[in-house]
């Protein structure tokens, strides 16, 4: 089963913030693991000062002020 990565990239902060460069970051690992993983974009997610913001798995984790290392946290504790 595939786990869906959700990213804020069309609230305004999070896209102040870099949210598009997080996007692509996972979609570039999704392509490397399509069996596993499945990246979204969101609207707000309703963390906006902590932006830019992930929301993960059904259980909708949410991860705050996300960046590079972070993503890659979320994608090792997806594969492992
Ligand atoms: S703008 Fe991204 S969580 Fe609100």
């Amino acid at each position: 089963m595939k786990t869906k990565i959700y990213v804020c990239t069309n609230g305004k902060h999070c896209r102040t913030n870099g949210s598009k460069k997080i996007f692509k970051h996972l979609k570039d690992h999704e392509d490397k693991l399509c069996d596993k993983l499945k990246v979204k974009k969101s609207d707000c997610l309703g963390f906006c000062k902590h932006a830019p913001a992930v929301s993960v798995g059904d259980d909708e984790k949410v991860y705050k002020c996300v960046d590079i290392k972070t993503c890659n946290e979320i994608i090792a504790k997806i594969v492992s």
